[in-house]
């Protein structure tokens, strides 16, 4: 029977290890080095702003008619993994890749379908990464604190 269960887990394993490197990995991936500046000038002009609050820019990023308060998503602040580009860039490409229950449209055509608006169509490439520069920049990374458990 272990042998089994040792046979199981090396499966498991392995079937792990080749999801990372199959054809839609992320693997190969990198950005050129964004304008942290010229992200934050599009983040308002695209209207991200209508949905998001960034963490520390709340003063002077505001959507003019006010934000939607079922759909604003906070973006940045204490956290204690820094997103990377991959999670930043496909949240912005392929909002649907990863929808939270919450934010699905509903009715839609695709039960799928996030709320977050597309811009693949209109955003470029320059304007894409240097978005992704300046979401990434608005993280703040807080040391791990690993959870004390009580002696007993
Ligand atoms: C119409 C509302 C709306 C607009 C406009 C919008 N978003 Fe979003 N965004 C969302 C929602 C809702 C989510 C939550 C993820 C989901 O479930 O779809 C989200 C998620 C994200 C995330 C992932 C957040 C996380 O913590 O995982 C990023 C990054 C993001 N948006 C960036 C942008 C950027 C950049 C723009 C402008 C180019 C933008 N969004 C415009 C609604 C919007």
């Amino acid at each position: 029977m272990k042998i089994i269960g040792t046979i199981f887990t090396a499966m498991m394993l392995l079937m792990l290890a080749s999801c990372d490197y199959g054809p839609k990995s992320s693997r190969g991936f990198t950005l050129p080095d964004g304008n942290v500046e010229y992200g934050r000038q599009y983040f308002v002009e695209f209207r991200c702003i209508d949905c998001h609050t960034v963490a520390g820019n709340e003063d002077d990023m505001n959507a003019p008619e006010g934000i939607d308060p079922i759909m604003n998503v906070h973006l940045g602040g204490k956290t204690t993994q820094i997103k990377t580009y991959g999670e930043l860039v496909t949240s912005i490409i392929n909002p649907s890749h990863k929808v939270s229950e919450q934010y699905r449209m509903t009715p839609a055509p695709d039960a799928q379908q996030s709320m977050m608006r597309n811009y693949n169509s209109i955003m470029t490439v320059d304007e894409l990464i240097d978005i992704v520069a300046f979401v990434q920049s608005q993280y703040e990374l807080e040391p791990y604190t690993p959870t004390v458990y009580m002696p007993y």
